[in-house]
């Protein structure tokens, strides 16, 4: 049974991510400084696997602490690496706060594990910016990002390639995840947003609670069928089933090169007022939303090819928009009746 390093485990992604490694008969180390989860998280997922979860309390940036880490789990074989901050507005206001802790993590836990190692990135399709012709397939040229964020991830993707060039015990897949929505089946883990949510359907979910305000659906003029800007959603179980799959094709070693890229999407995209309108039909909840104006840095459309991951990882998102509405409703009434 391989040992795999989970860095923000107890994140959104993260934490459903330890889930299905658990499933596949993965040994799970958990590392998180807890900056933007909740410890409890380790009670939910031994709720759903019977299994407390190695948990370190340590923040990547800390050299030392991750040195003495990587010094002690010999037995590790495989990162994934999610630890970063994620949130696109605040990396402008912030920028050195985006930079120090996205790239400082990823370059101590490098220099750290220098050794044989399989490590996942979570990178994004913003590296994409708005893309010349969809589906955007891995080849598509990666554009000036809009966002302090949105450049660490592909600074982060070039600081993994050009290390792996040179480091042939360090076998790297990045993944571009598209939109990660929805939560996991048993409502007991799900995204936990820091105060107003700027993601759509965090922000719906509070709207329909009771929490926020009507959403407003930013611009309803775009060149696409309604006039709302379309996005690639996924559901967050399938793409922690992705990392699964990607630890095990790192496993294989079947790749001629030790750095690769892949999508991670439906290959299908869905309108703003699509996600509104399956979320009220699945869930039978009306929702009080405005038609407002575009924001400032959105894409109109982006959608995955998927092809790449379907034939390479022989992984395939299965759950559809309807699935993603119901289980992230699901999720906000457990959070209000058993708040963390
Ligand atoms: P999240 O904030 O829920 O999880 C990240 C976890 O990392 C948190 O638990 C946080 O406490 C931890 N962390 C942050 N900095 C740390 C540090 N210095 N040391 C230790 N732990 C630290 O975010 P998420 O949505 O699960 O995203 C996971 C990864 O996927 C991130 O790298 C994010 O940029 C990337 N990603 C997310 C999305 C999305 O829409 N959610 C899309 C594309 C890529
Ligand atoms: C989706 C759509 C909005 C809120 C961001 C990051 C990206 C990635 C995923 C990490 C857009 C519209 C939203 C609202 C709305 N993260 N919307 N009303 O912007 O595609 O991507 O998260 O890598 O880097 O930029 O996701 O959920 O914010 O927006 O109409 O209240 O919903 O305009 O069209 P986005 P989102």
């Amino acid at each position: 049974m391989s040992k795999i390093l989970v860095t923000g485990g107890t994140g959104y992604i993260g934490s459903h991510t330890v889930v299905e490694l658990h499933n596949a008969g993965y040994e799970v180390v958990i590392v998180d400084n807890l900056s933007n989860s909740n410890i409890k998280i380790l009670t939910q997922l031994h709720a759903i696997t019977g299994k407390w979860f190695d948990f370190n309390e340590i923040d990547l940036r800390d050299e030392n602490a991750v040195k003495e880490f990587a010094a002690a789990q010999t037995d590790v074989t495989g990162i994934i690496h999610f630890a970063a901050s994620k949130a696109v507005g605040e990396s402008v206001q912030q920028p050195l706060k985006y930079y120090k802790n996205n790239f400082y993590g990823l370059i101590n836990l490098l220099t750290s594990f220098n050794r044989k190692i399989d490590f996942v990135f979570s990178s994004s399709c913003t590296v994409y910016g708005q893309p010349d012709s969809l589906p955007v397939t891995e080849a598509a040229p990666v554009k000036k990002a809009e966002s302090p964020y949105g450049n660490t991830k592909q600074v982060a993707e070039e600081i993994l390639a050009e290390t792996a060039a040179v480091t042939p015990e360090l076998n790297v897949i990045a993944l571009r995840y598209f939109n990660p929505v929805g939560a996991h089946e048993t409502a007991l883990i799900g995204e936990l947003p820091n105060g107003v949510p700027a993601n759509l359907v965090p922000f719906i979910t509070q709207s329909a609670i009771g929490k926020r305000g009507p959403i407003t659906v930013y611009g309803n003029d775009y060149d696409t069928p309604d006039g709302s800007a379309i996005r690639d959603y996924i559901h967050v179980v399938d793409l922690a089933k992705a990392h699964v799959a990607a630890i095990k094709k790192l496993e294989q070693k079947e790749t001629s090169s030790n750095y690769d890229v892949f999508n991670i999407g439906t290959g299908k995209g869905s309108s703003v007022l699509e996600i509104i309108s399956a979320f009220e039909s699945v869930n039978g909840e009306k929702l009080d939303y405005n038609l407002g104006p575009r924001r400032a840095g959105d894409i109109v459309q982006i959608y995955g090819d998927v092809t790449k991951s379907n034939e390479e990882l022989g992984w395939k998102a299965s759950l559809d928009i309807n699935e993603m509405m119901r289980s992230a409703w699901e999720w906000e009434k457990y959070i209000k009746a058993n708040p963390f």
